[in-house]
């Protein structure tokens, strides 16, 4: 199994937002089963936390890259998991259209952690267009987390080095701003619910399907 040691130290103030928004979102019942989808799940580390905790949440986990579907399903595996679907393969930039067949029709939230800094800007259309389609109507969430720029500027050093490195890798990647999500958001039936500050310099995006 993968240890990414990022989501080791991230993974309980997330779980923490998360069950926040979940809880008043969904009107304090913790017993409504809901269904996620999670784009981009890396080594497993975050659905399998998340749905250990949120046990009336099933989780289907999902990333481009197949490679990491033994460590994620090994993940499942090892905490006994019966509210995790195994890993499907989901590239977030195809078109909507051609997004796979889940189990759930549609889905009360969609998480996405980490990734749409680490990609090309493709995948946050991607990312926008197929939340627009597969989340419920009228309550579906979708939440992204990650460091952002804020109106053009970003903050602080760190983030700004960081942004740096990754345009370095990839001219492509780099730090969103979150004026260009709440934008893209709105085209395509989604508003911005809320932000919240986290851990080293990353915030969680809430939108939701209007
Ligand atoms: C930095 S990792 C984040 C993993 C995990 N979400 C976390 O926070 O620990 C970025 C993930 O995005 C995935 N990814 C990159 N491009 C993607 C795409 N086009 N569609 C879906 N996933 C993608 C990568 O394969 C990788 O697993």
């Amino acid at each position: 199994m993968l240890k990414y040691s990022a989501a080791d130290r991230n993974k309980d103030a997330i779980l923490q937002v998360l069950t926040t928004i979940v809880k008043s979102h969904y009107n304090n019942q913790d017993i409504q089963p809901l269904n996620a989808l999670e784009i981009g799940s890396g080594s497993g580390q975050h659905v399998t936390h998340m749905a250990r905790h949120l046990p009336h949440i099933r989780w289907q986990p999902t990333d481009v890259d197949q490679s990491l579907f033994e460590s994620i399903n090994s993940y499942i595996k090892h905490f006994n998991l019966t509210n995790v679907c195994p890993a499907v393969q989901l590239d977030v930039s195809s078109p909507s259209n051609r997004w796979p067949i889940f189990e759930s029709e549609k889905f009360d939230l969609i998480y996405c952690a980490n990734v749409i800094h680490i990609s090309p800007w493709k995948c946050t259309i991607g990312l926008f267009e197929g939340s627009s389609m597969i989340l419920s109507p009228k309550s579906g969430l979708l939440l992204t987390y990650g460091p952002y720029a804020c109106d053009g500027v970003i903050t602080p050093d760190s983030n700004v080095s960081f942004d740096d490195s990754l345009r370095q890798s990839n001219p492509e990647w780099g730090l969103r701003d979150i004026r260009d999500l709440k934008e893209l958001a709105t085209t395509n039936g989604l508003s911005f619910v809320s932000m919240h500050e986290m851990p080293a310099n990353n915030k969680i995006l809430v939108f939701k399907k209007t």
